[in-house]
């Protein structure tokens, strides 16, 4: 595995595999690699003969600088479980390398990051979108992953992928799962043992909310804020829980088919996100 810090070497590095006529798969992450993270490794490696990962702290995607400082770096340990998944490189490049100057232009997605996260993390999807074009523009790649835990951030890719003429695949990967049902995130690390206990809670307000709309138990409206109460007694504070049509998270109306519900949620100072999807007929 090769271990790459500058755009100079991992721009030869790929001209070289390309002039092979091997195709590229790219995962980008911040990395604290967990479980979830390298699931979208194996179905990169699935998919092309060369598997590149990035791993950035991206500060200007993070609206608390907070959150910036304590997010988990864990850099050794990153490298070995990427090692043994096969990979061909992993590029880490330092902050100057990634912003030398002032950054005087941003990419910045409509429509699609008005509400949940956009409207709860100003600048947050701004900050998303643009790292991940300077990242797509760097690694060049046939084929890009992303999990469907953030499923925001999914839409946002694909739709500045569509926008701007990306010859790039998205391809999305399902939620990896604790056993009790929590979605695997680098952010759970920062749970006390009372606060993991609970936070499974979440996804089960998700499974229970779908079960609602599948059996017409009452309007999306009164779902929502039942389980937002819900949330709110069970020690969390949440930010939102909204069941949205899944094609472009607006709300909801009782005559769409593809659904999805997205909450996010905090238990102390920790940000928890998660959905569900579900269809109706
Ligand atoms: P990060 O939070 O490290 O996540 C990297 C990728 O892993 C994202 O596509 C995310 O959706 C996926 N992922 C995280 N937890 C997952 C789980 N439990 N199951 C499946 N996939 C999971 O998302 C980012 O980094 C950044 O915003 C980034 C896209 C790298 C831009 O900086």
């Amino acid at each position: 595995m090769l271990d790459i810090e500058s755009i100079k070497c991992i721009r030869t590095q790929i001209m070289h595999w390309r002039l092979a006529g091997e195709s590229i798969a790219f995962v980008p992450t911040m990395g604290n690699l967990h479980a979830g993270h390298l699931q979208l490794v194996k179905a990169a490696k699935a998919e092309a003969e060369r598997v590149v990962v990035s791993i950035f702290v991206n500060p200007t995607q993070f609206d608390e600088q907070d959150d910036f400082a304590n997010y988990p770096r864990t850099e050794d340990t990153d490298l070995e479980k990427l090692q043994s998944e096969g990979v061909d490189i992993v590029y880490m490049p330092k902050r100057e390398e990634m912003y030398p100057t002032q950054m005087l232009t941003k990419v910045s997605v409509s429509q699609v990051t008005e509400k949940h996260c956009g409207a709860a993390r100003p600048g947050h999807f701004d900050g998303v979108a643009t790292v991940v074009c300077k990242l797509f523009n760097i690694v060049q790649p046939d084929s890009a992953f992303f999990g469907e835990k953030d499923f925001q951030q999914l839409m946002v890719i694909r739709t500045m992928v569509a926008d701007l003429n990306f010859p790039i695949d998205i391809i999305a990967v399902p939620t990896l799962r604790e056993t009790d049902g929590l979605a695997m995130s680098s952010r759970n690390t920062h749970l006390n043992g009372m606060q993991r206990q609970q936070a499974r809670q979440l996804y089960q307000a998700l499974c229970l909310a779908k079960q609602a709309v599948l059996e017409q138990q009452a309007s999306f409206a009164e779902i929502e804020q039942a389980y937002l109460r819900r949330l709110t007694e069970q020690g969390f504070k949440p930010d939102y829980f909204s069941i949205c049509r899944r094609s472009d998270l607006q709300a909801a109306t009782e005559l769409d088919e593809q659904l999805i519900i997205l909450a996010a949620a905090r238990l102390g100072k920790t940000r928890l996100i998660d959905n569900i999807q579900l269809d109706l007929n």
